[in-house]
């Protein structure tokens, strides 16, 4: 345990566990509840938290509706096979087709599971039609899927890779937003083009309009299959359900995890058409996929927004932070560049002698939960349902957070 002074708040107590793999930079705090946007330590010290548990608390902590549904699925029935039909995971999956126009569902745990399938189902639908060499999984430079393997391989940054080989084969990578490089690289090899509408790990950065519309074309005239990895910007983060739709480009399939079930393990794979169809009893599963206490949540979820027309909440906070941040870059115009992202989705970049994550330990000590992404970038990824205040309140610590952290 060690005890660390803060500048605004009280001391804040700090209980290690040693035994914990050391494979994550743990900041120096050790949270012990959450309740709407705000997260609680162990001393009783109060963060805003804009990060939402990495985009996954989209309805914010202990959501008074999500808990019951929760804890009333708990009492009914926790876990059933895959090998048997249940209520919850089909009625999520009728309500996520009913909610897309896509055909069929299958759930898994996870985001790196999601694509590990849309990978797998890629390459089956190919082989399913014979096109035995159809087999490359084309992703973008900047690219983050997920970190077992098959999703790692479709991954661009060196980082995460090294150490890990050899990786299966079959992967390709082509220049985010280059639509000339992305004409050469699908060809009648590629089973698919797996992209991120908005790249989230490496920095927030948006793929244009007419970068998805090129790969929709191209994809469609060379018989490989579009898919959205939707993982981070699914659920209305970016102030659509759906990213597809906010871009008005229709994949043939995509995947959804993070914020489905506003905090309990899931991940989706949806698909449309012939597509839909290629996975057979047999080719793919797993234990827990789509299991009664998520796919609850999940529906809870899904009927909460409906409540409160997130949407048009998005866009309105959304402006709103992203002036803010505008204005932060233009205060400090030597150590951030402009915001980018959409709705709930930004990122400040930071300039070179600055660095991102310099500022998010400075963070906590003004009560303010920050992120640091990739390319050097300040990433806010707040619960959906965070209020006007609760912004102008977020900025102020962060102004704070900026002062501190430039002073040390
Ligand atoms: C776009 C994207 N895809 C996939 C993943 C992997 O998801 P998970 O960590 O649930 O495996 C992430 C996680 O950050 C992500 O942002």
């Amino acid at each position: 345990m060690s005890l660390i002074p803060t500048a605004q708040q009280g001391a804040r107590i700090v209980t290690r566990h040693p035994h914990l793999m050391a494979n994550y930079a743990r900041q120096e705090i050790n949270i012990v509840r959450g309740e709407g946007v705000y997260l609680f330590d162990e001393s009783g010290n109060r963060y805003l938290d804009m990060v939402a548990g990495i985009a996954v608390c989209a309805l914010g902590h202990a959501h008074p509706r999500i808990t019951r549904a929760i804890a009333d699925q708990a009492a009914t029935l926790v876990h059933c096979s895959n090998l048997y039909h249940h209520e919850p995971a089909g009625i999520l999956a009728d309500r996520l087709a009913e909610l897309s126009g896509f055909d069929a569902v299958f759930f898994c745990n996870s985001g790196a599971e999601a694509n590990e399938a849309a990978i797998k189902l890629a390459r089956k639908f190919a082989w399913r039609k014979g096109e035995k060499e159809r087999t490359t999984i084309l992703a973008c430079n900047g690219s983050f899927h997920g970190r077992t393997l098959g999703a790692l391989a479709a991954t661009d940054a060196p980082a995460y890779k090294e150490g890990f080989a050899p990786l299966p084969s079959g992967f390709a990578f082509t220049p985010f937003n280059d639509i000339d490089a992305l004409s050469s690289a699908i060809d009648d090899r590629t089973a698919a083009f797996i992209v991120e509408p908005v790249q989230g790990e490496s920095g927030v950065l948006p793929a244009t309009p007419e970068f998805l519309a090129a790969a929709r074309d191209f994809c469609t005239q060379r018989g490989a299959l579009l898919i959205f990895d939707e993982v981070q910007v699914g659920m209305g983060r970016l102030g659509r359900l759906f990213a597809s739709q906010l871009y008005d480009v229709q994949p043939d399939a995509f995947t959804l995890a993070k914020s489905l079930a506003n905090g309990l393990p899931i991940g989706a794979l949806i698909v449309r058409g012939d597509a839909a169809t290629s996975l057979k009893p047999g080719d793919h599963g797993t234990t827990f996929g789509g299991s009664p206490v998520p796919a609850a949540a999940a529906l809870e979820h899904l009927a909460i927004r409906d409540v409160l027309d997130l949407d048009a909440h998005v866009e309105t906070v959304g402006a709103l932070l992203r002036n803010e941040l505008r204005a932060i870059a233009h205060q400090w115009p030597d150590v951030f560049e402009p915001p980018r992202g959409h709705g709930l989705m930004l990122g400040l970049p930071v300039r070179e002698g600055h660095k991102a994550s310099d500022f998010v330990p400075h963070g906590l000590d003004f009560g303010l939960i920050i992120n640091a992404a990739g390319r050097n970038t300040l990433r806010f990824i707040p619960p959906l349902i965070i209020t006007q205040d609760e912004i102008r309140d977020a900025v102020q610590r962060l102004r704070s957070t900026i002062a501190a952290t430039l002073a040390s």
